[in-house]
């Protein structure tokens, strides 16, 4: 039991926002009724979600004229059709344009439901309900919202703030051990950018997190929000260092769309992508050997894949990285490490490394 609310703020003006983090937080009506403005509040969570956690929230909810919609689970239905049925529900219930949408789920329900939340009307009111690690540490702070594309992961969203987030660690405990791990993949990432504290706190504390001790995963999880509510206050649109946020995504996000949604979980892509960009960053003589195999060590006891699948050679991986968000004026750019805890975005790096490190991750030789 962790039984203090931590809370984190993201400052973004009149934007502004908290994470509130704690045990037992789903059921908390008090946190819902500050920031639910409307009587209409329309609930968006999954089939494998919803039986587990939706009537603990409807029942926070009471006074309100709550509704629900159920997606299909997985992120091969994170598509315009599926996102379409959230659509179809607030219309039939004749939702107006003061409505709240709660998400309660992962990262696709998160993606999804924010997503519609800035469209819907032009924009209603958005809270989200985390309930994986990856969205509690990642996803649903920030304001980055979207569904996929068979060409492209993520490549349709916009940035839409919540009016909060709330975060209860209990729900950690039904997660299965593999998503757990993908969570834990995004949090090595914090470290990595720009904390090499934490990356040390991550070494010693790895078999708490895995054993879901709940103060090792609170500790984690603020933290985690803490360093994204800093770089999201400084720069919420990604002119600039947000992008930093993306390391290991090039890679990963090759990996996902390559492999087909929902084979690799987008934290096993990012875990082997970090991977990769730290191999790079080794190849480019920026990173020391040292640093790579204390990454390596870490992801992997993690429980999480180091390398990308053998399935993806370099001219492909080489096509699917030429869709990335982080491509300008047709030059791709990575996110690369000088060291644990210091990263750069940089389209001035030698190809030869790039391709290096992708032919020696397709298993041929340097
Ligand atoms: P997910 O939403 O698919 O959830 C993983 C699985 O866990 C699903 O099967 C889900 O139904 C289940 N689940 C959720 N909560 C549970 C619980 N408490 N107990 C048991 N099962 C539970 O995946 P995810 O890893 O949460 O999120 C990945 C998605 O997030 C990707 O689409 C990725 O692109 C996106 N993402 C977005 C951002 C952003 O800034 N918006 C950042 C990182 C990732
Ligand atoms: N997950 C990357 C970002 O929020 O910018």
């Amino acid at each position: 039991m962790v039984p203090e609310i931590a809370k984190v703020q993201v400052a973004l003006g009149e934007r502004s926002y908290p994470i509130y983090i704690g045990s037992g937080l789903l059921g908390r009506s008090d946190i819902y009724r500050r920031h639910i403005p409307s009587s209409q509040v329309m609930l968006v969570s999954n089939e494998t979600v919803a039986p587990l956690y939706l009537p603990k929230l409807t029942e926070a909810l009471q006074g309100f004229k709550v509704e629900s919609v159920i997606l299909p689970d997985g992120e091969q239905y994170k598509t315009l059709e599926v996102w379409n049925q959230i659509f179809n529900q607030l219309l039939r219930k004749q939702f107006n344009r003061q409505c709240t949408i709660i998400a309660l789920g992962g990262g696709v329900v998160g993606d999804m439901a924010g997503f519609a939340a800035a469209t819907y009307q032009r924009g209603v009111h958005f809270i989200q309900v985390p309930t994986t690690l990856l969205a509690q540490v990642d996803s649903s702070v920030g304001g980055k919202t979207g569904i996929n594309h068979a060409l492209g992961k993520n490549m349709i969203g916009a940035f839409y703030q919540p009016r909060c987030v709330v975060v209860d660690i209990e729900t950690l405990a039904s997660l299965d051990q593999r998503q757990l791990s993908a969570g834990i993949a995004e949090v090595i990432k914090y470290g990595l950018i720009n904390d090499a504290a934490f990356f040390a706190w991550l070494e010693s504390n790895m078999d708490a997190l895995l054993a879901r001790d709940p103060w090792a995963l609170a500790y984690a999880v603020e933290h985690s929000c803490l360093d994204k509510a800093q770089v999201v206050a400084a720069d919420e649109k990604e002119a600039g260092q947000r992008a930093l946020l993306n390391l290991g995504h090039t890679f990963g996000h090759a990996i996902e769309t390559g492999m087909g949604y929902g084979q690799w979980l987008h934290g096993e892509a990012v875990a082997a992508g970090m991977c990769m960009a730290a191999d790079m960053s080794r190849r480019l003589g920026w990173l020391t050997s040292d640093a790579q195999a204390r990454i390596i060590a870490l992801v992997r006891r993690a429980g999480l894949p180091i390398t990308p699948p053998n399935d993806i050679n370099r001219e492909r991986f080489l096509s699917l990285m030429g869709v990335d968000k982080k491509i300008m004026d047709g030059r791709l750019r990575l996110v690369l490490l000088k060291a644990i805890g210091v990263s750069l975005v940089t389209d001035a790096f030698d190809q030869t490394e790039l391709n290096n490190t992708l032919n020696g991750y397709a298993g041929k030789p340097d």
